[in-house]
This record gives C-alpha cells, structure tokens and sequence, in this order.
C-alpha cells in the first residue's frame, strides 16, 4: 500500500515552509461587508489559509446548469490580495433542493427501508449514478473555473464522505454491492462459501438475490454483513477517487486531499486504504469529554499520522471551544486551545485548522464555537487563537517533519475492529478502539512512545508491539506476525485475537486459531463476564468483560499472571530472541500499565522522558523537535531535559500546555 505525499502548492513566490493555519470559511452565510472584516481579522491572527465552498453547492448552481460564480471569484480574490491561500472544496457535499426533488432516487436508504430525507446535509446514495453524474459536472466546472487562481492551494473534496451517508441500503448500493461481490470472488460458488450460505438456508443460485444486509428477521448473515462493511467503505473511495482523477485530469499538480474523521468511535471507513487515494492525509478530530479525552486526541492523531505512513499531514478541522453535537457540549478551558492544536503538531499535522472561522449567527452550528465568536473579536477566544498563530509561526521549522519512529507500535485494524463489533458474538460489551487507547493510555501512564500503526504497515524496526484484539487474522498476516516474532520482535495480543479469517470463519482446533501456535496456548471456551463481575488476577490487577480458559502448550511459555481458580491469564512465549505474549481480560489502563511495563522491560524498551516526567507529560518527537505535553490539570517541573526551549518555559510545564525543544 503506498502513501501519497505532495504537499500544498505555493501561492506566492517564494513562499517559505510553515505551518498553514485557519478554517472552514463559510462567506456565503455573511454579508459582503463582514468580509473585508473577516480578511483583516484572519491576518490578524496569522490565518494562512482557509477551506472554502464546503456547502456552497445550491449558491453555486441555483437552478440546474445555471451558475453563480460571482461571489466565489469575488471572495477567492479578495483571500488572495490578503495573504490567504483556498483549500477549494468541490462543493459537491450537499446536494441542492433542486436535485433532490427532481431525482428523489439519489436519497439513501436506511436498513429499514426509510429514506434519508432532505433538510440535513450529506443527502445522496454513493453508489448513485445520477449523483455521481451532477457532481462530477460541479467537479469540471470548479475545475476549469478556479484552475489557475493564483489563491487555490489544494482541492477538497466532498466532505467527511461517509459521515451520514456510509450506509446505503438502496437499489443503487445492492446492484453496487452485487459488483463488488462479482469482484471479489468471481463465482457465486466461493461467495456461497465464504459467507457460509449452508447456514440457515442462505444458499443463493442467482447474483441478484443478493441484497444488503437489511432489516432482518434476527442476525444477518456476518460475512454478508462484513463485506457490507468493506464494500461501503470501497464504495466511497471509488466515488473520491471519481472527484480526484478529474481534479488530476484537469488541473495537474493541485494537490487533492479530502478530510478523514480520524476521532473516537467513527469506524465505517478505512482510512488505512484511503490513504492512498489523497495526495496528501487530512484529518479531522472533534474531542469527546471523558477521563481519556486527551488520550484518545493523541491517539487519533498519532494514528493520522500512522495512515500518512509517519509523513506530516493537514488538520483538517477541531474546534477553538465547544462543538453543537453533543448531548452536552462543553467550552475548552483556558489552555486547551493551543494544547490541543499543539497535539496534533506533536504527531505530524503541519496545519492546524478549525470548523469554522466564523461562527454562525443561524442554522444547526449556531452553538459550535468558530476563531471568531459571536462575542467578536474583543474576546478571550480571538486573543488566545491571535496567541496560537503567533506559535505556530514560531514553530515554522518544524513545517517538512515526519515523525521519529517510536521502538513500540500499537497496531489499528479496521477489519478486526468490524468484525468483532458484529453481532451474535460471546460479548456484546467488546469495544475494540476502547481497548487499544487503554494500551494507549498505559504507553503514556508509562512515560513511553507508542506509533499508533494500521496493520500493513511494516513492523519490522519495532521492538515492541501491541495488537489488542486482532480478531481477523488472515494467513499473510498471520505470517507476517511469526516472521516478525522470529526476527526478534516481541508481540502482545489479547483476547478475542487470531479467532477468524478474512471471510470470518472460525480457525478450528482451539483458540486463538491463527495466533494458537505462535503463542503456544490454546483454548477451548471463552468465558466472558457478566456486567459487574469481575476476575482478580494474582499480579494485582482485574479483568472484566472478557476471560479465557487457558491451556498452556507450546515450548517456552511462563505464565505471567493467573486467574484465582490457578489458570493462566497472562502468557508469554519465548521464540529465540523475540516473543508472543497474550493477555486473556480487559485490564483497562490502570491494570494495563503494570503489565506493559513487564512486557517493556523484558523487551528491553523504555522511556526516554527523565523519570520525574513519566506519566504526567507526553511526548512525541519530529526529527530533533521534542514536544512535552502536559497530560495534567497541574504544574509540572521541567528537569533533565536539555536542548534550545523553541515554545513554552524551560522549566515548568504549565497545566493544559505544551513546551517545544530543540534537542541539543
Ligand atoms: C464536521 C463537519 C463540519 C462541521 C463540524 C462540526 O467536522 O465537516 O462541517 O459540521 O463537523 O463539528
Ligand atoms: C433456536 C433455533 C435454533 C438455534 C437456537 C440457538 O432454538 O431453533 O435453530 O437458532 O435457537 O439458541
């Protein structure tokens, strides 16, 4: 799988490197006059570039092939008069009153048969042939209109694709899906097979009676339901990459990007694919309060940064302060702002931007917070985002620099994090992303740098890696994991791991299947836990949700911790100079950390942060960049840390903030 990487063309001679900053802009909700204030307002605060268009479809295109340019050429010209560079969106993300009344078939359909009506946003099936038809002519004409406009940076297409609209359950996507099938496996005969149709009577003698998943009697069929998922995502790549080859076709090197929601528990696309589509990664994170808020933007980030293949990427959007779309929707504390932002910088975003610039007076974001509040420019807001650009100018050298690889990697997989979703499984309570940001979240309790990696990416320089239920193990996999552990590599998988194959059938002859010898344990039954219940283990720790029968077979297994009854709960295999150790329950963070810390020690990897700092702070590296994040609500002192402090005190780490140095 290959990673693009260009960069955002230059908008002015001899532009140098830096780190781009702004938002979405959104004009068209604004009088004319608001504008000039938004442009001197936007140099104010060091906005270097905006993302313009996003919703802008039925402003564009009023009436069916009649256009209104005027005010887009008129906005593009004034952001380039001031300094801004345009992050143009093809505009396509909503469609207009106008199509969806005249062709009401390109709505989507949920499981259940309803259609997704108008009065949202995202109202379009992807697979939609007629969509696809009017939004590629938008694409031609954006194209061949703003081409050469001496203000346009990158192309942006669509929106978060697949942020309402992923699933699909209409005719288009069931002729869709009938093609991809066709695609993957050729004749009914190896589909029949690989969804096992034995089952229940599913047997089918004819393509078109397949169907997706729809509301169902009970259980659909998992791998029928499996390769929805995989088909969904595909088939919104297929569409951006409709949008790019015409972007590419028509205005050769402009970048193409789109904006992933790398953040909390969006998982319907598979980032680690598309990456290779864009010509550069963008992400967009979104902070959901809880105890592991901050550690999950880390983690979001650090994996945007493992998708781009550790190469620095575009934050899309985050927000200054509160977000609409929450239950509750919390304002950021002071600090927050620029820690945050400096995050994402810390693990590879080379621009820093927000949804949106201003915020709006009317519609459904009216409360999500802008770089411009409703309260103006006289605010703590405006000041604290006019301090970050100032920052962010200051850390210019920075802008060009990949991550330093870590010795430890925690591995991401979107098939294994699909699949042991699915229903009709032991437990229902298993969430996957939860229980890689409680490994996460030990690595930084720990004080050690974990790369946060989707699961083809070469693992062979880590020391140390983490695969928390890697449920579908495929046998390339399954021999790139034993070819890493007898190179010396030292693997740790949990529960539910190594259970099925890509088409989700069970490995037979005990569990963990096709992680069974590699780990030499094998098991018979699951035993997960009822809510409340919980398994005290001999090291201290406590496991819920989930427990393992364990037998141990192979050669050189010790048994790390055990259950009460006396069975084993941690294994560890040792296989030349590497290793393969399983952990059996859900430890969370805290029990986590003690038992990384073993596995750490015994691999020989640890932290590079002087002692004191371990836990409290967090840090991430770019080349000879040291960023220190303070993970606390406290002061923490700086000690042992030598090199020229670039951003932030040289001695005390302010609660909720970040310090930059240059290591000597
Ligand atoms: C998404 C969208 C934006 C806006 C923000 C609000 O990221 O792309 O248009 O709706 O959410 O948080
Ligand atoms: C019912 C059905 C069986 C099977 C079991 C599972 O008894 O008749 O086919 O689905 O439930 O518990």
């Amino acid at each position: 799988m290959t990673t693009n990487h260009t960069w955002l063309r230059p908008t002015r001679p001899g532009q140098q490197p830096r780190l781009e900053y702004g938002a979405d802009y959104n004009p068209e909700q604004w009088p004319r006059e608001t504008w000039d204030e938004d442009i001197r307002a936007m140099r104010t605060a060091g906005v270097t570039v905006v993302s313009l268009a996003i919703f802008s479809w039925a402003r564009l295109e009023p009436v069916e092939g009649t256009y209104d340019f005027g005010w887009l050429d008129e906005i593009m010209d004034l952001l380039h008069a001031g300094g801004i560079s345009v992050d143009l969106a093809t505009a396509t993300a909503s469609p207009p009153p106008w199509l969806t009344t005249k062709h009401p078939e390109i709505l989507p359909v949920d499981r259940e048969g309803r259609t997704i009506w108008p009065g949202g946003r995202q109202q379009w099936r992807p697979t939609s042939p007629i969509f696809r038809e009017h939004a590629l002519r938008l694409v031609r004409v954006m194209a061949e209109r703003y081409g050469n406009h001496p203000a346009l940076t990158a192309w942006h297409v669509s929106n978060e694709l697949g942020c309402h609209n992923v699933y699909d359950f209409s005719d288009d996507a069931a002729a869709a899906f009938r093609v991809w099938l066709q695609q993957r496996y050729s004749d009914l005969g190896a589909l029949n097979a690989a969804w096992g149709t034995s089952f229940w009577s599913q047997h089918y003698s004819d393509w078109a009676q397949i169907l997706p998943p729809r509301l169902a009697a009970t259980h659909p069929n998992p791998t029928q339901q499996l390769d929805f998922k995989r088909f969904s995502s595909e088939a919104l790549r297929v569409y951006l990459r409709a949008e790019r080859d015409l972007l590419h076709e028509l205005t050769p090197g402009v970048p193409v990007t789109t904006n992933f929601m790398i953040m909390g528990e969006t998982k319907a696309m598979d980032y680690a694919a598309w990456a290779a589509d864009v010509d550069f990664v963008s992400n967009d994170h979104y902070r959901l309060p809880g105890a592991q808020d901050l550690d999950e933007l880390s983690f979001s980030a650090n994996l945007t940064s493992g998708v781009a293949g550790g190469k620095p990427w575009f934050l899309m959007e985050h927000s200054t302060s509160a977000v609409n779309w929450q239950p509750i929707n919390v304002a950021k504390k002071p600090g927050e702002l620029a820690r945050d932002a400096l995050t994402h910088v810390a693990h590879g975003a080379d621009a820093v931007c927000y949804f949106q610039w201003r915020q709006s007076r009317a519609g459904a974001e009216k409360y999500h917070s802008g770089m411009m509040p409703h309260a103006g420019a006289d605010s703590v807001l405006f000041r604290d985002v006019t301090a970050l650009g100032t920052t962010l100018r200051e850390l210019a050298p920075i802008s060009g620099t990949g991550r330093t690889p870590s010795r430890a990697a925690i591995v991401f997989d979107w098939d294994s994090w699909w699949a042991s979703e699915q229903d009709s499984h032991p437990s229902d309570r298993l969430r996957y992303k939860q229980e890689a940001l409680d490994w996460y979240t030990a690595f930084l309790d720990l004080g050690v740098r974990a790369d946060v990696l989707p699961s083809h990416a070469d693992l062979s320089g880590y020391d140390l890696v983490v695969a928390p239920i890697l449920h579908v193990v495929p046998q390339p996999l399954k021999q790139r994991l034993e070819a890493y552990v007898d190179g010396g590599g030292h693997l740790v998988t949990t529960y539910f791991s190594g259970i099925v194959d890509e088409n989700d059938h069970v490995y037979l002859g005990g569990y963990p299947g096709a992680l069974r010898d590699l780990l030499g344990i094998r098991i018979e039954e699951f035993e997960p836990l009822l809510d409340g219940d919980t398994a005290p283990l001999d090291n201290g720790t406590t496991g819920t949700l989930w427990t393992d029968r364990i037998d141990v077979t192979g050669d050189g297994v010790q048994v790390l911790a055990r259950y009460k009854d006396g069975g084993a709960a941690i294994t560890r295999r040792t296989v030349g100079t590497g290793s393969a150790a399983y952990v059996s329950t859900r430890l969370a963070a805290d029990g986590l950390a003690p038992v990384l810390g073993d596995l750490l020690e015994r691999a020989g990897v640890t932290s590079e942060l002087p002692a004191e700092l371990r836990g409290r702070v967090e840090l991430a590296v770019r080349g000879e960049y040291w960023f220190l994040v303070n993970r606390t609500a406290e002061p923490v002192e700086l000690t042992g840390l030598d090199g020229e402090f670039l951003h932030g005190s040289a001695d005390r780490l302010e609660p909720r903030s970040v310090t930059v140095l240059r290591k000597a």
